[in-house]
């Protein structure tokens, strides 16, 4: 079971994504644990006041350091890894989302608003980590994209965690085109290897489109890699409109599946789980990949 606290103004922002999908589910079984804190339980004054002037002047406000502080000393369960969300932290990762799921830690996400929080908070958190690079209205946002990120990454979370091995991320490439039904819609048709049954060629297919769609889509995850001297296009590959999800060049830690590449998993034909798609084949778990006839993807 993990555990992850967020302190927050506005706990209500999580109602929705905590009571749906995986993690609601998760949270019902009790695999997941997230503890909701109203930040502002912790001032001390009538106006429940979390924020004030910055010294030295400038627009906007800052969040005071004396109630995150105390929340934050509240909350911590022993160990705790103590997060706070901030454009200034370090990219968050597949890779760090890993870390934190495999951590068997608890985990406490701190929300920034405003214009940001009083700069003493970084002697009370462990690390400061940023969604991306771009500003947000608040830390409620980045705290919900680590909280699905990593708890979908505690076991019992995703049933088939074979899916986890395959997916984005995990191979350092952005993910090859994937098709369901039908085999044609409009004219266009689903790539014939993917209905040969053939399980060799379809992995190199798989392969060769997650490398050429990484080429034309995210050079920077090649860079340092062998891949990246080949022609573009190896194999003649062009990148799939389908390139929907990235794999960056982050590792899964130990324990966390197999090592192998994705094409040798699939030669074997144990991505997910599942056959290599031939027409009429079963589709695995039903969460991926074609169903029975019938089956909505
Ligand atoms: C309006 S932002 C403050 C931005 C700050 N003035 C700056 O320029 O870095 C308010 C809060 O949103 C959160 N936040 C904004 N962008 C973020 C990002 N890219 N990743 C993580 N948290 C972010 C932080 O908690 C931040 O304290």
């Amino acid at each position: 079971m993990t555990r992850i606290d967020v302190i927050t103004i506005f706990p209500e922002f999580f109602s929705g994504m905590l009571g749906a999908s995986l993690l609601g589910k998760a949270i019902a079984r009790g695999d997941l644990e997230v503890g909701l804190h109203q930040l502002r339980d912790w001032t001390v004054d009538k106006h429940r006041t979390v924020d004030d002037t910055p010294y030295g002047g400038g627009r906007g406000m800052v969040m005071k350091i004396e109630p995150l502080v105390a929340a934050l000393e509240a909350v911590s369960r022993p160990g705790a890894i103590r997060i706070l969300m901030s454009a200034r932290g370090k990219r968050f990762t597949q890779a760090r989302a890993w870390e934190l799921a495999n951590a068997g830690r608890p985990i406490v996400l701190v929300c920034g608003r405003y214009e940001g929080v009083d700069e003493r908070i970084v002697e009370h958190v462990d690390e400061q980590l940023c969604i991306g690079d771009y500003v947000l209205s608040g830390g409620e946002v980045a705290a919900a994209v680590v909280i699905d990120a990593v708890a979908r990454l505690v076991p019992g979370v995703v049933g088939n965690r074979e899916s986890l091995v395959e997916e984005s991320f995990s191979e350092g490439l952005l993910e090859y085109p994937q098709y369901t039904r039908p085999e044609v819609f409009r004219g266009s048709r689903v790539p014939d290897v993917l209905l040969s049954g053939h399980h060799g060629d379809v992995a190199r297919w798989r392969h060769e489109q997650s490398l050429a769609a990484t080429r034309a889509v995210r050079p920077d995850l090649l860079a340092g890699r062998p891949e990246a001297e080949e022609a573009p296009g190896g194999g003649g590959a062009s990148p799939g409109k389908g390139a929907r999800r990235r794999k960056g060049r982050e590792r899964m830690p130990e324990g966390q599946g197999t090592a192998a590449s994705s094409g040798a998993r699939e030669a074997a034909g144990t991505a997910d789980g599942e056959p290599a798609g031939g027409p009429g084949e079963p589709g695995g778990d039903g969460s991926k990949g074609p169903g029975g006839p019938g089956t909505a993807p």
